[in-house]
């Protein structure tokens, strides 16, 4: 590990710099593994993807793979996913439903509560061969917050609530999106970057390339009728929430099948979204029904997972493969029990801007691959990330959301090498 530190922060001049070799280095992407992905806890899925007994999901956490499950029992738990005979991948679909698991390479066979309950040729085997012992291994950490799911590989890590921190904020404020519950919908996107993963965490929570980067949305939501698509978001704050989380919220004008029309939906869809209004006032208040409708929010909640509550609401989580490669899984959440004429809009909203093929993410994927080229080319210099770090209410359009990931990021991988943070000022100095 490197002893010069990768972050520079300067209260006195308001510089805030990353080494562009943080995004290059093999050693520091080792490093990362075991002090970011080891001990952070990382989001691993939804209650609603697992809704039935035997329900499952095969999810890469890091370097590691996890078998996410909820048992006959009723259950939800994750396990490592390798067998505890000679370490085989016991699961070996991304999803389905299963009584037991039964490893491919010599047949062992697991209840789907990890217990083992099958070894053929058990006679073979001498009397200290306890069965008991050697059931699936259950990830040291598992949680959940308002449906999330997040495991954590530290067993010594603080509980879910206290890591989320600001975060749960905007949690609840996505939850409360609906009365009888969120839902994942329909499948999985999934593709693949060649950049590095922190990239992306940048990107989910950075309003200074929108206008520039996804003109070509803006325009076509102005001609669709959601006017004010151009003007920025004057209104916007970003918001550091503690331990490398952040969000940025501001009004945006496209409306939202939520709760908040606009003309792009076409009048008949007009009394179905005030309806869902009235009630999301009457359910929660009309202060907050006003913020959930009205407000859209892009929450990044460190070290990979991204949740962008616009149009529609996109759960994206990012895993590093190596220094210049991440595999992305994204998905569409929206309230169980909204109309079909509303789960249209909202899928046709979700494929249109941040699908794989929509106006927004292959545009950011090229953004992305193109610093990591731009990367190889000047390992030794400096990214500014010093955008508004004076100012005392941060927009979205700053880069106060992006400092608060690299405070924790450097915070966590090299302890010794944080710099002394100077003079306090502004809101990044909170
Ligand atoms: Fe799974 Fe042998 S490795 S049964
Ligand atoms: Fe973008």
């Amino acid at each position: 590990m490197p002893h010069h530190p990768f972050v520079i922060e300067d209260h006195e001049t308001g510089l805030f710099r990353v080494q562009r070799r943080a995004f290059l280095d093999e050693n520091l992407f080792a490093e990362e593994q075991r002090r970011i992905f080891d001990r952070c806890w990382l989001y691993v899925g939804h209650e609603s993807e697992v809704p039935d007994l035997g329900d499952y999901r095969l999810r890469d956490l890091g370097e590691r793979r996890v078998l996410f499950v909820r048992g006959g029992d009723g259950v939800v738990r994750a396990f490592l996913n390798a067998c505890s005979h000679r370490g085989a991948e016991v699961c070996r679909e991304r999803r389905g439903n299963a009584k037991s698991f039964q490893c491919f390479y010599h047949g062992w066979t697991f209840r789907n509560d990890g217990t083992l309950l099958g070894v053929p040729g058990r006679e073979a085997y001498a009397e200290g061969f306890d069965r008991a012992d050697l059931g699936l291994r259950p990830v040291p950490r598992l949680d959940c917050y308002r449906g999330f799911w997040f495991v954590c590989f530290d067993p010594d890590a603080v509980d879910l609530p206290t890591y989320l921190a600001g975060a749960k904020e905007h949690l609840d404020l996505i939850a409360d999106q609906s009365e009888a519950g969120m839902e994942i919908v329909g499948g999985t996107q999934s593709y693949a970057i060649e950049a590095n993963w922190k990239l992306l965490a940048e990107n989910s929570c950075d309003g200074y390339h929108a206008q520039v980067t996804h003109t070509r949305y803006m325009r076509y939501l102005m001609s669709a009728g959601a006017v004010g698509a151009l003007d920025g978001g004057e209104d916007s704050q970003a918001i550091d929430l503690g331990n490398g989380h952040a969000v940025m919220e501001y009004t945006a004008p496209w409306g939202r099948p939520i709760a908040r029309w606009t003309p792009a939906f076409g009048e008949e869809m007009r009394p179905e979204i005030d309806a869902v209004r009235a009630r999301l006032e009457e359910r929660v208040g009309a202060e907050r029904a006003e913020r959930i409708s009205t407000r859209s929010r892009n929450l990044v909640i460190f070290p990979n997972l991204a949740v962008v509550d616009i149009t529609a609401i996109t759960v994206r989580c990012f895993q590093p493969i190596a220094p210049g490669r991440m595999n992305v899984e994204a998905w569409s959440l929206a309230p169980s029990e909204e109309s079909p004429a509303q789960r249209r809009v909202r899928l046709e909203n979700f494929l249109t801007f941040l699908g794989p093929g929509g106006f927004a993410t292959p545009d950011d994927i090229e953004a992305l691959e193109s610093c990591q080229r731009g990367f190889r080319s000047t390992p030794n210099d400096w990214n500014d990330v010093s955008r508004e770090t004076l100012l005392e209410a941060p927009t979205a359009t700053g880069e106060h959301q992006t400092r608060a990931f690299w405070r924790q990021w450097q915070s966590l991988l090299a302890p010794q090498d944080a710099p002394v943070l100077r003079e306090v000022r502004g809101a990044d100095a909170r």
